[in-house]
């Protein structure tokens, strides 16, 4: 653990140094807050121990400056007799603990021992919560830029929207921010705002007591209760009922809200992470989307890049979800040629990174010899039109291989989608009804969904 200490008394940095190094710390120094902050940026450091007064910038000041680039460090601030007041003023600004001159020895190595275990706690929370979750791969600019924006957000409280096209990976995003966040010991609690019915969104949020409404058999506790002290991911937010939007604000500004059929005013502390990929301005614009909401949300805004716009990261997502795959299949590894992996860069993935998951998943299922070869891409990339599904359609009437295209081209599209009723209806310019009818009448099955699925794991019931 490394430790910089910043103070302009020569003397008290070479004390501190020697007890501090005898405990096994590495340490660095500075005279005065600015030389500190520029050593950070170049060596990050877990503790600073921060004197109040230092000469030009202050030590309150620093303390800013520390926090903003390193959220995670904790500063330890160092203050004579009459500058308690000062002190007592850091801590409130984010400082871990003071202590007071003349130095005493013990108290200091208490103090930085305290520090130290914060961290290794914290550290091992954060590597526990992040092994739950799968990692956003990519080392495009684009991607790059993703995730400096993730580290620089997450530390803090702020409200995230995550904006872009469907199979972006969003949630992932969300998950990230999570793991890097200051709640990441706390539960990652998730809903899609576009999957509950309208009716219920304010009971799924904010719990209701037993008899609201009817079939409301027992109390139940709503995401923001289940969030408390962790993330809520509200995803799908764009479709969000406009009547809930105005008690989600609230609940946001002051953490306050109530029970459906409730009369308490209760409390959460919640992190806020919302994802959309409708375009929010002009929902706002159009009246559907409450504008007050929208800035309290969109104060650190996230794009996800479509994967047109990083092709370059198709091969390392493309061994990433192939490993994946083989793993869970419990299949010896299976390879994916480079010249296989050229071919999948230059694809148009409407369905971006999503539709490259499935695809993939497709040529690992048909590849021979435990190797996907340009040939394998070449015949699964268009299944409609490629001889693997033209068995069927020889010397047959021509409703009934209408019938198995139709088929075909439907279940590619709803695997497109991740089974989204109303966005695969969408992209086919049919109505939802419409869609589920022909699921049906054409004996769509919808693939086993891999164990546990999101929801059911993180929901945790609470009735
Ligand atoms: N950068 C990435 N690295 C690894 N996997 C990714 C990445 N981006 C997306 N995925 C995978 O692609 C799939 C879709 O991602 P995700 O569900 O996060 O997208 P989304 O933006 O939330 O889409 P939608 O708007 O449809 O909900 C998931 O299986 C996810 O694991
Ligand atoms: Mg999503």
């Amino acid at each position: 653990m490394r430790i910089l200490v910043i103070d302009d008394e020569p003397n008290i940095r070479r004390s501190l140094r020697d007890i501090l190094e005898d405990e096994g710390y590495e340490v660095d120094e500075a005279g005065d807050g600015e030389t500190g902050l520029r050593l950070l940026e170049r060596q990050p450091a877990d503790i600073v121990l921060l004197d109040v007064k230092l000469p030009k910038a202050d030590g309150v000041t620093i303390l800013g400056g520390v926090k903003t680039r390193l959220p995670h460090t904790e500063v330890i601030m160092i203050s004579g007799h009459s500058d308690i007041e000062t002190a007592v003023d850091a801590l409130r600004k984010g400082a871990y603990d003071f202590l007071e001159k003349p130095l005493s020895l013990p108290k200091v190595r208490l103090a930085v021992a305290h520090a130290a275990e914060k961290i290794s706690l914290r550290k091992r929370a954060r590597e526990q919560a992040a092994a739950r979750f799968q990692p956003l791969i990519g080392t495009s600019a684009a991607m790059s830029a993703v995730r400096a924006m993730i580290s620089r957000v997450a530390p803090t409280t702020s409200s995230v929207l995550i904006r872009g096209e469907s199979g972006t990976g969003k949630e992932l995003a969300a998950q990230q921010i999570h793991v890097q966040s200051n709640f990441s010991e706390g539960p990652f609690v998730q809903t899609n705002c576009a999957a509950i019915p309208h009716d219920l969104i304010e009971s799924e949020l904010f719990g209701h007591e037993k008899g609201a409404f009817t079939g409301a058999a027992a109390r139940r506790l709503g995401k923001f209760e289940q969030a408390n002290n962790g993330t809520l991911f509200l995803d799908e937010i764009g479709d969000m009922d406009i009547a809930v939007q105005a008690k989600v604000l609230r609940a946001l500004q002051n953490g306050e809200f109530q029970r459906v059929g409730g009369t308490e005013t209760l409390f959460a502390k919640v992190r806020v992470v919302a994802a959309t990929n409708k375009n929010l301005e002009k929902e706002v614009e159009e009246g559907r989307f409450r504008e007050d909401l929208f800035f309290r949300l969109n104060v650190v805004p996230i794009f996800m890049p479509p994967l047109r716009e990083h092709p370059e990261d198709i091969p390392e997502l493309a061994r990433h979800f192939l490993a994946g795959f083989c793993m869970e299949n419990g299949r010896e590894q299976i390879r994916i040629t480079d010249e296989a992996l050229e071919r999948l860069k230059t694809f148009s993935f409407r369905g971006n990174v999503r539709e490259l998951k499935n695809l993939v998943e497709r040529l690992a299922i048909f590849s021979t010899g435990n190797e996907i070869t340009l040939a394998t891409v070449l015949a699964q990339a268009h299944p409609v039109l490629t001889g693997q599904n033209t068995h069927f359609l020889r010397s047959r009437p021509l409703a009934e291989a209408k019938n198995e295209l139709e088929k075909t081209y439907i279940e590619t599209q709803l695997n497109l989608y991740g089974w989204d009723i109303v966005r695969t209806a969408e992209a086919l310019d049919i109505l939802p009804n419409n869609l589920h009818r022909k699921i049906t009448q054409l004996g769509i099955q919808r693939p086993h969904r891999k164990h546990g699925t999101k929801d059911e794991e993180e929901a945790g019931d609470s009735e």
